[in-house]
């Protein structure tokens, strides 16, 4: 048999901002529709048609769920021509899926390549997140502090006061309690409603103004934010929440066998990875798709932990 293929993140990189893009572009036409389920579909359909175009030997890590629920770019799905590098690929076509049926800002098209082997096969549970931005100390803020010790330890590393801290959290009931003691340190928080990728990813982007992530999103979100912030700098660490036996299963089936471990952003995350980001609605990283008469336009992310190069692409296409 002849041998695998490198892993050449660089030429890689082009190809899935092409995969980032199609799909941005697809569900760019369903922005404010009120359709989730049709916005999803026509990324998840234009992602899998772009994946399987590259010279690779992919098979999806983080997909779209578990084989008997999800037809297209399910966990374990093999994409792309076969010929190339064995790559693991972690995707999400629409993060956000209310966001864009709503035109709500934010919502992203996302995916993340690495070696075989290089990113966690997270289940599809809920996942305890923080995360801060490049700069600080290693453990400045842990999981294990308190919402109120975590704000107190990062103004400290900052200089600052608590209320020059601004924490992105989502605007969940699970979350009143966590909202409550950030509140009560003085610190400002930017609710959002969903999209906890980008919320991530806003620490690590001083432009946005938020300075620490919080809170419990879904676990492949946060494989996809380890990723993201591999390349950008800063730290994560993560816990698995289960709240069932099922789930439980699903963890054990993924391959997980410490329920409590927490992770950090590289034990997620264990090689070089590249990354790539389509802005579908306006947000405060990335445009949203562009649409004028005859004309589509996109701006993606695409960014190589190997080099920690951030690259933005424009890109036009007539329609
Ligand atoms: P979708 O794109 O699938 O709608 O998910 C968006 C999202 O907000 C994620 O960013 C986040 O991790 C998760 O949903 C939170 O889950 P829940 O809505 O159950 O709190």
């Amino acid at each position: 048999m002849p041998a695998r293929a490198e892993f050449h993140d660089r030429m890689l990189s082009l190809g899935l901002a092409r995969v980032s893009e199609a799909a941005a572009l697809a569900s760019a036409r369903l922005v404010g529709q009120g359709d989730e389920k049709a916005a999803d579909q026509a990324a998840v359909n234009a992602m899998r048609e772009q994946l399987n175009m590259l010279d690779i030997a992919g098979v999806v890590v983080i997909g779209e769920g578990e084989r008997d629920e999800a037809p297209m770019l399910y966990i374990g799905e093999e994409v792309g021509t076969g010929n190339g590098p064995g790559v693991d690929i972690a995707l999400d076509p629409l993060e956000g899926t209310t966001l864009t049926a709503k035109d709500m800002p934010n919502a992203l098209t996302v995916i993340a390549m690495g070696p075989r082997g290089s990113m966690l096969h997270a289940p599809d549970v809920y996942m305890d997140k923080l995360a801060i931005g490049p700069g600080f100390e290693t453990g400045v803020v842990t999981l294990e502090m308190s919402p109120g010790e975590r704000v107190a330890a990062l103004a400290a590393a900052k200089g600052c006061d608590p209320s020059d801290i601004t924490v992105c959290i989502l605007e969940r009931p699970r979350h009143d309690e966590m909202i409550a003691e950030v509140r009560a340190t003085g610190a400002a928080i930017r609710l959002i409603t969903d999209g906890d990728v980008a919320g991530v990813m806003h620490c690590a982007d001083a432009s946005t103004g938020i300075d620490m992530y919080m809170g419990a999103g879904g676990a492949p979100e946060g494989v996809l934010a380890a990723a993201a912030l591999k390349c950008m700098g800063g730290q994560m660490y993560t816990r698995l929440l289960f709240r069932n036996d099922d789930e439980r299963a699903r963890a054990t089936k993924a391959g997980v066998t410490d329920f409590d471990r927490i992770y950090s952003r590289d034990d997620m995350v264990t090689q070089d990875v590249i990354f790539a980001a389509t802005g579908v609605t306006e947000g405060n990283i990335l445009p949203g798709v562009r649409r004028e008469p005859g004309w589509m336009t996109t701006e993606t992310l695409i960014m190589r932990s190997k080099t920690g190069s951030v690259r933005r692409m424009n890109y036009r296409t007539p329609v």
